[in-house]
């Protein structure tokens, strides 16, 4: 699939087959992940593969907005190393959440292009599901989940949002 008609046609996926995902093609998303850009280069991510279905079951309880992982074939936690992300301590800022976005970003990309279906679901920065899902996966407390991909293939072709257009864009000055 060419990239601009990639993006221009990828949707959210929540209705998936009832079909495994190949191992290979996982990491060729997460491969695609990895390539995402980084605030200097620091690459802080992780990616947590989870396909046990009582796994995939408890993101309703986690993230109410994620239940329909349980009828998924994978969900990728993108998670960042707090430690590894560029940041200001002092300043009280840290580009942590934007870096999970862009790797985010890649992996729906990702798997619209290989015939998958795929939904981001929020985690960061909401502090329930944040705490929910570090207590039950056992991630170390440097290590932030940042967002649900929710993916399996597609039992469902949603219709076109519409999309703000033209009138949104300004030229030299507001
Ligand atoms: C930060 C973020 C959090 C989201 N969280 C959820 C979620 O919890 N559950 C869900 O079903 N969709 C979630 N979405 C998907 C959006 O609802 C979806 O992208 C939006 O409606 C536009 O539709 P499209 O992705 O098909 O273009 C999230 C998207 C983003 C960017």
């Amino acid at each position: 699939m060419e990239l601009m008609e990639g993006l221009l046609t990828r949707r959210s996926i929540r209705k998936f087959q009832d079909r495994p995902i190949e191992k290979e093609v996982l990491e060729k998303i997460i491969k695609a992940a990895e390539h995402a850009p980084s605030a200097h280069n620091t690459q802080p991510w992780h990616f947590l593969v989870i396909q046990n279905k009582e796994h995939l079951k408890h993101f309703r309880v986690m993230q109410r907005s994620a239940l329909f992982a349980e009828n998924a074939a994978a969900v990728i936690l993108v998670c960042v190393d707090k430690g590894e992300s560029f940041s200001r301590e002092k300043e009280g800022w840290s580009y942590q959440d934007i870096d999970g976005s862009a790797a985010t970003m890649n992996i729906l990309l990702a798997a619209h292009s290989l015939g998958l279906g795929a939904c981001w679901c929020g985690a960061s920065p909401m502090t329930g599901p944040i705490a929910a899902i570090k207590e039950y996966f056992e991630l170390p407390e440097n290590i932030a989940p940042f967002s649900i991909v929710v993916l399996g293939y597609p039992d469902e072709t949603p219709k076109e949002m519409p999309r703000h257009s033209t009138e949104r864009i300004h030229w030299e000055k507001w």
